[in-house]
C-alpha cells in the first residue's frame, strides 16, 4: 500500500501539467516567431549597406530557433506532446537601423514577460523542474536585453552620422558571443 501511493506520487511529479504543456507548446512557437521577427530584420538590413547589422540580426535569428528547439526538447523529454503552430509573417520594413534596434529590444521584452508568465505557472504547479529550464531562459533575456538596449545608446549617440553608423555596423558584424547561447540552448 505504501509501495503503490509512494509510486503514484513519483509519477505524477514526473507528468506535464496540461497548463504547462500548452504554455510550453506556446513557447516553441513564440521562439520560432521570433526567429522569423529577427530574419526579416536581417533580410531588411541585407538591402542597406549596413552588412554588419544584417550578420547581427542572421545569428539572433538563429539563436532564437535554438530557443524553440531547447523547448521543443524539454517538453519531448517530459513525455509531453508537442503540438506545433502556424508562425506569422513578420515586419518586412523598417526606416533605419535605430527603429530596427527599437523593435528588437521591444520583441525581448515581450518574450521575458512570457518566460516570467510560464516560470509563475511553473511555480504553481511546483514543477521544480520547469523552474530551472525557465530560469536558464531568465538569465539569457536579462542577457539579450543589455546586448540590444547598450547598441540602442551608441545608436542614438550616432544618429544619422554615416562614419559613426558604419563603425557600429562593422562592431555589429564582429559581435562576440552571437551563437554562445545557441551553443548552451543546444546542450554543448
Ligand atoms: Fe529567445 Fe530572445 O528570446
Amino acid at each position: 500500500m505504501l509501495f503503490q501511493s509512494v509510486c503514484i506520487t513519483s509519477i505524477s511529479a514526473m507528468t506535464l501539467s496540461p497548463k504547462l504543456t500548452k504554455l510550453l507548446n506556446e513557447q516553441i512557437n513564440n521562439e520560432m516567431a521570433s526567429s522569423y521577427v529577427y530574419l526579416g530584420m536581417a533580410a531588411w538590413f541585407e538591402q542597406t549597406p549596413y552588412s554588419g547589422f544584417a550578420q547581427w540580426m542572421f545569428a539572433q535569428s538563429r539563436e532564437e530557433t535554438m530557443h524553440a528547439l531547447k523547448f521543443y526538447q524539454y517538453v519531448v523529454d517530459r513525455d509531453a506532446k508537442v503540438e506545433l503552430q502556424p508562425i506569422a509573417k513578420p515586419k518586412s520594413n523598417f526606416k533605419s537601423p535605430l527603429d530596427v534596434f527599437e523593435h528588437s529590444l521591444k520583441q525581448e521584452q515581450t518574450v521575458t514577460q512570457q518566460i516570467n508568465d510560464l516560470f509563475e505557472v511553473a511555480e504553481q504547479v511546483k514543477d521544480h523542474a520547469s523552474k530551472n529550464l525557465l530560469l536558464w531562459f531568465l538569465n539569457e533575456q536579462m542577457e539579450e536585453e543589455k546586448t540590444v538596449r547598450d547598441m540602442l545608446d551608441r545608436l542614438k549617440l550616432a544618429g544619422n552620422d554615416p562614419a559613426s553608423l558604419l563603425v557600429l555596423d562593422r562592431e555589429a558584424g564582429s559581435r562576440k558571443g552571437v551563437g554562445a547561447g545557441a551553443d548552451a540552448a543546444a546542450g554543448a
